[in-house]
């Protein structure tokens, strides 16, 4: 090997030896008790199912309640009981057609709730009473739910359907509360936010110019 090479050689090492002691240096000197710079920007909320390719994760009941406000809800709920009105009438008094009247049913037990109705075994012996959830597995499968029913009705497959059908007949003669969703959600995101913000400060001043 000749010396020239061996000179050139050395001084490329040289070189990299100080650019490397500068950078551990400056990385020290201008990092000091300051958070690291995290590898992806921007922030997560928690609670909020991402939407990927390989099939959506369905939302929740509460979620798909909240979607939209109570009244806009009920006028969704309406349209879509266009596909249950063939047999079930919906306000007080109403006749019991293929199906039983359904006022008032949200809340009341499952299967009973009109006296005198000729229920199916499966639904009169399924037990407890029409809560949110267990109106949204009825009206998603409602063989599903009772082997057995006389309901022959495919189901809703969307839960945005399910919901806003579920609030319109609660509307008619039961009131049960609306589990909150959107308000627990907005709080999270605020607090999630005010840290991001926290974040992106401490960012700015890391990255203000250094003389
Ligand atoms: C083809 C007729 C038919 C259609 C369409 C239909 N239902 Fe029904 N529904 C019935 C029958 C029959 C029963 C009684 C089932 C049993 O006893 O097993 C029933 C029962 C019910 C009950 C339980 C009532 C109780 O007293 O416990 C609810 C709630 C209900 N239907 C809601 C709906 C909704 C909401 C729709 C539309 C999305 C719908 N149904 C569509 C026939 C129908």
């Amino acid at each position: 090997m000749d010396d020239k090479f061996n000179t050139a050689a050395g001084w490329v090492l040289f070189a990299g030896i100080i650019a490397l002691g500068f950078s551990i240096l400056s990385g020290k000197y201008f990092h000091a008790d300051k958070p690291e710079r995290p590898e992806t920007l921007g922030y997560v909320i928690e609670g909020v199912e991402l939407v990927t390719d390989g099939g959506a994760p369905e939302m929740s009941f509460e979620q798909a309640m909240n979607m939209m406000p109570v009244d806009e809800q009920i006028a969704a709920g309406e349209r879509i009981f266009n596909r249950c009105a063939s047999c079930h009438t919906v306000e007080q008094g109403g006749a019991d057609g293929i199906g039983p009247n359904l006022y008032a049913v949200m809340g009341a037990g499952i299967g009973n709730h009109v006296p005198g109705f000729a229920y199916s075994s499966a639904l009169q012996g399924k037990g407890g009473n029409w809560d949110w959830d267990a109106m949204n597995e009825w009206l998603k499968n409602p063989r599903g739910f009772a082997d057995g029913t006389t309901m022959s009705f495919a189901g809703l497959n969307k839960i945005e359907d399910r919901a806003a059908v579920a609030i319109y007949l609660n509307s008619y003669g039961s009131n049960l509360a609306i589990p909150e969703y959107v308000e627990a959600l907005a709080e999270e995101a605020a607090e999630d936010q005010a840290e991001a913000a926290e974040v992106s400060e401490e960012l700015a001043e890391d990255a203000a110019p250094v003389e």
